[in-house]
């Protein structure tokens, strides 16, 4: 048995030690929010945070991230109202959608990091995530709004 702690809530999953943490969340945990894409850390979509920091979970065995803090889509706001996700929606940016929880994450830990990124930290944090459809605009807009919006409710002090 390995235990992990995925959204805050500690489980124990009886899984081989190289398992892809991917395959943990998915087929043990039933959390299907994380997609698989090429299995090869090459495409983004199975991109969680651990600890805070964007990973691969595809190419992260489950035994490396024992007593780490992992987020995945289903955790990353109580309501599906972080600003990135208000954003994704105002912006309508998802196509088929199969990249895109990748996508939110990868820009969440950007966020996090920086929460106003120039254009060029967003493309740079951003390249590594592949969308087939090519909704890479609408992304990088949606990027830009949700940053905009958290500075003006800092300001505000809110
Ligand atoms: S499925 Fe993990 S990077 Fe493509
Ligand atoms: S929305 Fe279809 S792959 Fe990105």
């Amino acid at each position: 048995m390995i235990t992990i702690t995925v959204n805050g809530r500690a489980q124990q999953v009886d899984a081989d030690p190289d398992t892809p943490l991917l395959w943990v969340l998915r087929d043990h945990l039933k959390l299907t929010g994380t997609k698989f894409g090429c299995g090869a850390a090459q495409c983004g979509a199975c991109t969680v945070h651990i600890d805070g920091a964007a990973a691969r979970s595809c190419a992260t065995p489950v035994s490396a991230v024992e007593g780490a803090k992992i987020t995945t889509i289903e955790g990353l706001s109580g309501n599906g109202d972080h600003p990135l996700q208000r954003a994704w929606v105002a912006l309508d940016v998802p196509q088929c959608g199969y990249c895109q929880s990748g996508q939110i994450m990868q820009a969440a830990a950007l966020l996090a990091d920086k929460p106003t990124p120039s254009d060029q930290e967003i493309r740079e944090a951003m390249a590594g995530n592949i969308c087939r459809c090519g909704t890479y605009p609408r992304i990088h807009a949606a990027i830009r709004q949700a940053a905009s919006q958290a500075a003006d409710t800092t300001r505000k002090g809110g």
